[in-house]
């Protein structure tokens, strides 16, 4: 494990800028200072009163069952349909002739607005061609596709006849799409024949072609037409392949949702863990639902008359899934939905896109933020950009440098800036500034939401003091809490509940894997993972995952791979390699190769930004290997401590090689 107060981020600390609320949203928050004593009061009550946001076809009997700690039941006896929830009821209320959606297509001019009454008449269509397709209540869907509408509607869509879905990011492979198809046995697959990325059509379809070479589960594979691009002759098979158009299209827009219990799964979400196989983490429906409601209500003060809300995140992640999907939607909110890059067909595209809407709230990670940074204060100068009023950031720390300008130069020094800290697993946000209450520091998470128990602790589960760091651990059970890892219980408990476990006198703690310190003040600033996860421009890698890819090529004998800091993806992923004996030095294209196999066993974003050819690897005498080393190489810092090491002039032959390759 890393040592969660390392150096550089100790520098994080010496911060003491503060910015206060404006006094108009302070006035009129959703959420105010009030709530954290009533939550912290009356727990359970708290989230009854959040889950009552929602209509439910049948009251809960009781909120919380936690007797059989870990897993737990949220609104017990609760009968709930999430599709329902997220477009009917708005539609039941007045409000079907609202935008629920702003698409925004890459290519300019191409887009869509679609109110509540269309999202509705498409999510029956939807649910309806699904059933005709054999999907029934509990069957899982896969779903692939780029960032259009027919994303959100297949989620609703599967909701609604409680098909839990499992959305795979456009950007992964044919290899990692058919892993998760298998691992939770999808039978239907919801994909498109492409989408546009930087200005040019890439297809999604041969994809899917390819990873039923490698699955035998899928039966139906059912293909929005997106670009209209040549899927050629073997890329049709009329035994499983069916038009989005034709299905859906001719399907009935009547449908009457059932009402699924509280705890009937909605989704399963792929994340990396420590091991080589990716977990799918569970999310049910009464608990989440809630969850994702109050908070995006709460943090992103929701107004849902008059804001126009944009997350920029790519539904394929559960950013996606929580701030575009269900919280939103939920909410009654109109928001932005983009398919494309920041910077296609220029950079001045998003800000564009927030000048043209109205954006009011917009939500974003700061690996986006810093390169915008760097491309200067002049691009987003030229745009108006006075409709915003509250800026979020989300999926790794941010430094305070790209908090300020993110705030000054997007926000117009105005905005607050709510830095959410939360996981896959937590469903929902867990700690973030409220806007109209927290007076903000920059780089800072600041505390638990009201609802919400968060500490900082020691090896053995004890609170540190102000000033002190640890680990992050969430200390009471919460509503869109994960409830398992998919088919595999025992994990769930291993990676989440053992490490901290119940004492006499408390409960067991959910262990999150991130490190974090408490300031002078308390407030608890976020560091990064403990464990052998990467954050790379917010995106979660396992190191483990990447060394199974590398290894699978036939001339690699042994890979190591480390996640070091990097000024503009936050860290990066840098593999060191051995070579099996019969490849020789592997040739001169030997790391393009490498690299682009990566690409291919996981997709783009796990590729290595360094690959390293190494004749040994640092050890211990145990045989284990020493990241923390690596990672020294890698950051260009002096080695560390090398006293474990079974062969200490490996680091030397290391370190020479790593001066030479830059
Ligand atoms: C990991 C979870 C949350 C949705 C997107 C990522 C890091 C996330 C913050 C933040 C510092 C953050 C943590 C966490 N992280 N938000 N505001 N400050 N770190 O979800 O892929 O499950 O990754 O992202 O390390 O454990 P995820």
């Amino acid at each position: 494990m890393t040592d969660p107060g390392s150096e550089p981020l100790a520098n994080l600390l010496r911060e003491d800028r503060r910015f206060a609320p404006p006094a108009g949203l302070a006035a009129s928050a959703n959420v105010k200072a009030d709530a954290y004593r009533a939550a912290t009061a009356d727990r359970e009550g708290f989230w009854a009163k959040q889950a009552d946001r929602l209509t439910w076809a049948k009251r809960w009997d009781k909120v919380l069952d936690w007797s059989d700690a870990p897993f737990a039941k949220w609104f017990t006896g609760g009968r709930i349909n999430a599709a329902y929830n997220c477009v009917d009821r708005h539609v039941e209320a007045g409000r079907g002739d609202k935008v629920a959606i702003h698409w925004v297509g890459e290519p300019l001019d191409d887009t869509r607005d679609i109110t509540y009454a269309q999202l509705q008449d498409e999510v029956c269509r939807a649910a309806n061609a699904l059933t005709a397709l054999g999907v029934g209540t509990g069957d899982r869907v896969a779903i692939y596709l780029p960032m259009i509408p027919e994303a959100v509607v297949a989620m609703l869509a599967c909701a609604r006849i409680g098909a839990p879905h499992t959305v795979v990011f456009g950007g992964f492979s044919a290899d990692a799409l058919a892993s998760r198809i298998e691992d939770c046995r999808a039978k239907v697959v919801i994909t498109a024949d492409g989408g546009y990325r930087r200005g040019t059509a890439s297809a999604l379809k041969p994809a899917v072609d390819e990873a039923r070479t490698k699955t035998d589960k899928i039966e139906k594979v059912l293909v929005v037409r997106r670009t209209g691009q040549d899927l050629g002759e073997d890329g049709w098979d009329d035994a499983t392949d069916i038009w989005w158009h034709d299905a859906v299209g001719s399907a009935s827009p009547d449908h009457i949702p059932e009402a699924f219990d509280a705890e009937h799964p909605l989704y399963v979400m792929y994340t990396s863990g420590t091991t080589g196989t990716p977990k799918g983490i569970l999310h049910t429906t009464g608990g989440y639902l809630t969850g994702v409601s109050y908070t995006h209500d709460a943090v992103f003060d929701l107004k849902p008359d008059t804001d126009v809300y944009w997350c920029t995140a790519d539904i394929g992640w559960v950013t996606g899934h929580s701030y575009i999907v269900y919280g939103p939607l939920a909410n009654g909110a109109t928001q932005v939905l983009y398919e494309g890059t920041p910077d296609s067909p220029d950079p001045g595209r998003w800000w564009r896109i927030i000048q043209d809407y109205g954006v009011t709230l917009f939500y974003t990670a700061p690996t986006a933020i810093r390169s915008f940074m760097k491309q200067g204060d002049e691009i987003p100068g030229s745009f108006d950009l006075s409709s915003l009023r509250i800026l979020g950031s989300v999926g790794e720390p941010i430094n305070p440098e790209a908090y300020v300008w993110y705030r000054e130069v997007i926000g117009g020094g105005r905005t607050p800036v709510v830095d959410t800290w939360w996981q896959t697993e937590t469903g929902a946000v867990m700690m973030s500034p409220l806007p109209g209450v927290t007076a903000g520091k920059p780089g800072s998470a600041m505390s638990a939401i009201p609802g919400v128990g968060v500490d900082v602790v020691d090896d053995g589960g004890r609170s540190v003091p102000n000033g002190s760091g640890g680990y992050l651990v969430v200390t009471s059970p919460w509503p869109s809490m994960l409830r398992t890892v998919w088919g595999d219980d025992d994990r769930y408990v291993e990676t989440y509940w053992s490490r901290f476990p119940a004492t006499g006198e408390r409960g067991a703690y959910y262990f999150a894997g991130d490190g974090a310190k408490k300031d002078a003040d308390g407030d608890i600033w976020v560091l990064g993972r403990v464990d052998d996860v990467m954050n790379v421009s917010g995106h979660r890698l396992s190191t483990t995952e990447i060394e199974s890819a590398l290894v699978s090529h036939p001339k690699v004998a042994e890979a190591a791979v480390v996640g070091a800091t990097d000024a503009d993806t936050g860290q990066a992923v840098v593999a060191y390699v051995i070579l099996r004996n019969e490849a020789g030095d592997g040739g001169p294209l030997i790391v393009k190769e490498l690299s682009d196999h990566v690409r291919k066993e996981i997709g783009p974003i796990a590729k290595p930004r360094q690959i390293m050819i190494v004749p040994e690897l640092p050890k211990t005498r145990s045989g284990k290997i020493m990241r923390r080393l690596l990672r020294d190489v890698a950051e260009g810092r002096a080695v560390g401590d090398t006293q474990t090491l079974a062969d200490a002039s490996i680091m030397d032959l290391i370190a020479a090689g790593q001066a030479a390759s830059t």
